[in-house]
């Protein structure tokens, strides 16, 4: 019996949401402690079938919140000419949704993965990113690429919507805290909100990207330079003005504020905002174990510690 699998993480955005949409840098890390997977095999009953944890049955019954994933597995059965046979597709993903972390894409990447793989064909990277892009398009009504490209490689990417994304490797000793605040993440609304900010406040507004956009271009020469303090403190700065953009809330503000409090070099909310994650930034594991522990405290249901030095 023969079986596709496909994988796939989820992402971080270090530094630079919000103004990567006016076409400032954006700094985003892939975090594989969260991942979805996809296992492919031949329908038993000559029908397509689709088990994941919102739905299991018929593809073809299935609610529109699949409809990415349809058009995922769509795309790929066409521009990879493969046969029309019925597939049963298995998706597991430990990925929460809806939390800035790519789950979606990541979601996406792992099906076309397992699809390419149950047939033995090759797929570039090329149509991997056009196949999720339209499969994002759907899930997010738009895209920045950003999710697709993160979920979808072991690199970590400075990334300008203007220009081609630059993969680099973050050489960097230091330990990275993502906790989930357990509030839905609504990226579509705060985006729209800063849009109305710059409206009301265009000179503001337009000097806060410019400034997060230095952030970054700053962080990432930290990060050459192994410099985990620095960037502790950039990723702060790059918070207050996330905060005056108004795309932080209470509850987020009271996560950072405990790593603060807790000795953190740095903290800041990740993706989107009005809910979603937050990161923060030690040196040493012993101390990213204690200020995971007091985000909880502050009311993070779940934290990750990761080293951001890439094997
Ligand atoms: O919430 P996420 O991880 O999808 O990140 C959104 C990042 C924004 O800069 C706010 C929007 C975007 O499309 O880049």
């Amino acid at each position: 019996n023969k079986i596709g699998y496909g994988e796939a993480h989820s992402k971080i955005i270090l530094m630079g949401e919000h103004a990567v949409v006016y076409d400032y840098p954006a700094i985003a890390m892939p975090f594989p402690k969260a991942k979805a997977q996809a296992q492919v095999t031949l329908s038993e009953d000559g029908l397509f079938h689709i088990h994941s944890r919102v739905y299991s049955g018929l593809l073809e019954s299935a609610p529109e919140n699949l409809d990415n994933i349809r058009k995922a597995i769509e795309l790929t059965l066409q521009i990879c000419q493969m046969p029309t046979e019925a597939l049963g597709i298995r998706i597991d993903s430990s990925i929460p949704e809806a939390r800035g972390m790519g789950s979606s894409a990541a979601v996406a990447v792992a099906v076309v993965r397992a699809i390419a793989q149950f047939y033995q064909q090759e797929i570039t990277d090329n149509q991997l990113h056009f196949i999720v892009n339209q499969a994002e398009v759907i899930a997010h009504g738009s895209t920045s690429g950003l999710d697709t490209l993160v979920t979808s490689s072991t690199d970590a990417f400075l990334y300008r919507k203007s220009k081609q994304p630059l993969p680099f490797k973050l050489n960097i000793d230091g330990f990275l805290i993502l906790a989930d605040s357990g509030q839905i993440g609504q990226t579509k609304e705060a985006v729209e909100k800063v849009r109305q900010l710059k409206e009301k406040k265009a000179a503001f507004v337009k000097e806060a990207m410019a400034t997060i956009g230095d952030f970054v271009a700053q962080a990432k020469v930290a990060i050459e330079y192994n410099d985990i303090y620095e960037l502790g403190r950039l990723m702060t700065y790059n918070h207050y003005y996330l905060n005056q953009l108004e795309v932080s809330n209470q509850t987020l503000d009271s996560i950072i504020n405990a790593a603060w409090m807790a000795g953190a070099l740095g903290a800041k909310l990740t993706g989107g905002g009005l809910g979603g994650c937050v990161i923060s930034l030690t040196e040493t594991k012993e101390k990213a174990t204690y200020v995971a522990h007091k985000m909880k405290e502050a009311g993070a249901q779940k934290t990750w510690i990761l080293p951001l030095r890439q094997s």
